[in-house]
């Protein structure tokens, strides 16, 4: 199934949207908590700590939006509270591991090094992702005329993805064949994630 298609029929069932703002807080509540991991204890600067921030805040304004389908939904991230829980906590996870080997093949480096290069990485890769996914949801939300929104959200993703190219450019000069290297992976746990959650949306629908 199209990524524009599960979507639109995801918001058509407000238990399964409400699933579906749930996984996106979770995602963002978990890349926020990679972010914050990999800071250095004493050289984190200013743009490092503005973009955990606004991560977490993602996190917190996609929870918020689930009471504007019902308050008693998804309170917490518990497996029956997301969509394809599994495949939802393996992305980031593999993502980072399989992120780490290739840059410390391709950099040789020291233990803090490898992980700002890692935060600077598959930061951007989710950024990329991010600036993909979120106008095509809005995209869906707007055709529907629905009171939960991410604008706000698409608006820091754009800056965010400009700051991580700023800061690859400081880390290396052909970062962009790094970066791409770094896309392809991310973009086969992508859609194993997708055709998880369509999988189990067309269960659903089907019942
Ligand atoms: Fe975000
Ligand atoms: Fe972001």
């Amino acid at each position: 199934m199209e990524f524009h298609h599960l979507l639109e029929r995801i918001v058509q069932d407000g238990s399964t949207h409400a699933k579906w703002l749930n996984t996106l807080s979770f995602m963002e509540n978990a890349g926020a908590r990679k972010i914050s991991k990999c800071e250095h204890p004493i050289l984190v600067t200013q743009i490092q700590l503005k973009h955990a921030a606004e991560e977490h805040r993602h996190a917190y304004y996609l929870k918020k939006q689930i009471g504007k389908i019902d308050p008693e939904l998804c309170k917490t991230y518990e497996s029956r509270e997301l969509l394809a829980p599994v495949a939802t906590r393996q992305y980031l996870h593999s993502l980072d591991i399989k992120a780490c080997r290739y840059l410390q093949k391709a950099f040789q480096l020291t233990k803090e090094d490898l992980k700002y290069a890692a935060y600077l990485f598959v930061t951007y890769a989710i950024e990329v992702r991010a600036d993909e996914l979120y106008p095509v949801y809005q995209e869906i939300l707007t055709k529907e005329s629905s009171k939960i929104m991410v604008k706000s959200i698409i608006l820091e993703e754009e800056g965010h993805l400009e700051e991580m190219i700023n800061q690859l450019n400081e880390f290396s000069e052909d970062w962009q064949l790094h970066a791409d290297k770094i896309l392809e992976i991310e973009k086969e746990l992508h859609q194993q994630w997708i055709n998880a959650i369509t999988e189990e949306v067309s269960q659903l629908n089907y019942a």
